[in-house]
């Protein structure tokens, strides 16, 4: 990912916070703080970002991103994948996560987890097919629409 891909990036992530349960901002993203978020990111190190693109559009993105901010924490991150709805079920999520684990192997990282706000069986899916298994189940810790939502978090462990 480089900044010329931050506004696709926005616009699939704001499909998804304004229409669904799936992301608990309920805030859409707008242009200054994407360009904050990107700052993030350093391939050299543990948090990666990753688009899929074809002919100048992005179809989806696989980011690994700091778990929780207290350092002895650093050796976990969060993954997260999002598509287009018309490039999801295709084996594009599949082909992102093997690319986006490939690169972090040789990382100081030992366990990835994602947080995935059910139902969500796509996403379930490509994390198991992954190779995450199921660490913990945190029942209705979100509200959004008035509705309360669970959060399962799946791990994969690096070693
Ligand atoms: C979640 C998401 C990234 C998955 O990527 P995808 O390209 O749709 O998934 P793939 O086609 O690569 O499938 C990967 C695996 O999940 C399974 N899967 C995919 N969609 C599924 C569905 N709707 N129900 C059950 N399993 C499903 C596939 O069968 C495959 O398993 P296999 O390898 O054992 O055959 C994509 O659907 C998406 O962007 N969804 C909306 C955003 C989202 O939910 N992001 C995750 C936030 S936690």
């Amino acid at each position: 990912m480089t900044s010329a891909h931050l506004s696709q990036v926005k616009d699939i992530y704001n499909h998804y916070i304004k229409h669904t349960h799936i992301n608990f901002e309920t805030n859409p993203y707008n242009d200054d703080y994407m360009l904050e978020w990107f700052e993030q990111f350093d391939h050299s190190g543990r948090y990666h970002a990753y688009v899929a693109v074809e002919n100048e559009q992005v179809f989806g993105f696989a980011l690994s991103q700091k778990f929780r901010p207290k350092p002895a924490y650093s050796t976990s991150i969060e993954v997260t994948f999002y598509l287009t709805e018309a490039a999801a079920g295709k084996g594009l999520g599949k082909k992102l996560g093997h690319h986006l684990l490939g690169n972090l192997k040789h990382q100081d990282i030992n366990r990835a987890y994602a947080a995935i706000a059910l139902p969500n069986a796509a996403s379930v899916g490509l994390h198991k097919s992954l190779g995450f298994i199921e660490a913990a189940l945190l029942s209705q810790v979100g509200r959004k629409f008035d509705k309360f939502y669970d959060v399962a978090y799946l791990e994969y462990q690096f070693s």
